[in-house]
């Protein structure tokens, strides 16, 4: 028995897939047959993504996108900006702009920071098998995606870099401080590197697919330096090749690079040196848990000197250890899951009762080893890292871990 079609004029399903084929051509020869229905036609999708991240970026879209349009007629590209959740209205314009060109894609971040991660995940939402990074603020030259395309699709080479440090590109307009602070930056790269690339930590660059997800698993995801990231984590040594730009002047709006920028940039790379042993995250906490010790000695001294008894002052200084370990760990530890307004003091809560946990587990274990014949020192010692694991735990899982 002939099977009616669901679809309109579709026929049975051999049918179905028979008209598919037809319409299809030269695709069908890639692309699964059972996918194509007459309704939902096989084209080719993006050959190019351009990956772009946004932060308040709302007057350099349109500008970008015509650049885009411009340079790379001929190609099949697509364009996925990647906003968090700016206050400048840039993800309503960049949708508004994708009602007119279905080539330009917007996803939106809520409660997320970083260039690094918004690339990682513009790249995720693509299908494209060669992707190029780029900002929005126009100070990359577009001129170079093409050249740096052709080069990457027809030669044996993974990424091609947009380069400042070769020879013909320049930092542009860039001031004393901030180019002696790049070139410090790259020196320190080194260190992590298996290449000898000249500027690793270009934020334009173009990589194929294949590259990219060999290293995928194993990226840091912290900070600014996605490319410094990539180098750093791919599993083989990525073959790349540097084309020279100038570093454009911004126009528009302004750069998001601050002291934390620096910060984050050394978190990569520890991460990238010790993180295979031990988590960097767990290093800052453990440190910033031996500040909050210190906090606490110096609070109970204080509350004693001015009159209080010694279980109120002991009380006072945990609590202020606590919400110091707390405010620490926002800042720093978890930055990139900062919490603000309500949910910050509700992250307070659960810290300070997690804590309590922890320092309960603490002396439970230290008098566990004191008891069995233990040294005092080893006793305290398996007591405070017991305490600190667990503490880490709970606040990875449940004071910054909440999906939000
Ligand atoms: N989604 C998202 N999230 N985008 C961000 C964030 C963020 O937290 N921070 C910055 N951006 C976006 C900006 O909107 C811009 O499109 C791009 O990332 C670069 O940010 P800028 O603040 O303009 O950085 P820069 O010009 O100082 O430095 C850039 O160029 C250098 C040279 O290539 C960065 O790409 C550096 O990493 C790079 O070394
Ligand atoms: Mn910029």
């Amino acid at each position: 028995m002939v099977e009616r079609g669901l679809y309109p004029g579709g026929g049975s399903g051999s049918n179905r897939a028979a008209i598919a084929t037809e319409h299809a051509g030269v695709a069908a020869t890639h692309t699964d047959r059972s996918l194509m229905t007459p309704e939902r036609p096989a084209r080719h999708g993006p050959e190019l993504a351009v990956i772009v991240p946004t932060l308040n970026e709302r007057a350099n879209v349109p500008l970008l996108i015509e650049r885009l349009h411009r340079v790379l007629a001929g190609i099949a590209w697509e364009a996925v900006f990647v906003d968090d959740d700016s206050t400048d209205g840039t993800a309503a314009a960049v949708r508004a702009i994708a009602q007119v060109d279905t080539r330009v894609r917007c996803v939106q971040r809520i409660g997320r920071r970083g260039l690094a991660s918004a690339c990682i995940e513009g790249v995720l939402a693509s299908s494209a098998p060669f992707l190029a990074i780029m900002d929005a603020d126009l100070q990359h030259d577009e001129a170079l995606l093409p050249v740096m395309f052709a080069a990457v699709r027809d030669e044996a080479i993974d990424v091609a870099i947009a380069s400042r440090y070769v020879a013909g590109g320049s930092l542009g307009a860039w001031g004393g401080a901030r180019a002696r602070g790049s070139d410090l930056a790259t020196r320190i790269s080194r260190l992590i590197l298996r290449a000898d690339i000249a500027d690793p930590m270009s934020g334009f660059f173009l990589i194929r697919r294949d590259a990219f997800d060999a290293a995928v698993r194993n990226l840091s995801g912290q900070g600014f330096k996605i490319l410094l990231d990539l180098l750093a984590s791919s599993p083989r040594p990525l073959r790349a090749r540097e084309f020279p730009y100038t570093f454009r002047p911004r126009q528009f709006g302004e750069s998001k690079l601050d002291a934390m920028v620096v910060w984050e940039f050394f978190m990569l790379i520890a991460d990238k040196l010790i993180g295979r042993a031990v988590p960097v995250r767990f290093v800052l906490f453990a440190l910033i848990g031996g500040f909050g010790v210190l906090v606490n000695l110096a609070v109970l001294r204080a509350g004693l000197l001015g009159g209080l008894r010694f279980a109120a002052a002991e009380a006072l200084a945990t609590l202020a250890a606590m919400v110091s370990n707390f405010l620490l760990n926002n800042q720093f530890t978890y930055r990139d899951r900062r919490l603000h307004g309500w949910r910050m003091l509700r992250g307070l809560a659960v810290f300070c009762v997690g804590c309590s946990v922890g320092a309960i587990a603490n002396i439970g274990i230290a008098a566990e080893v004191f008891g069995d014949g233990s040294s005092w020192w080893l006793a305290g010692l398996s007591g405070a890292l017991i305490g600190a694991v667990w503490n880490y735990a709970i606040a990875s899982t449940y004071t910054w871990g909440r999906a939000r």
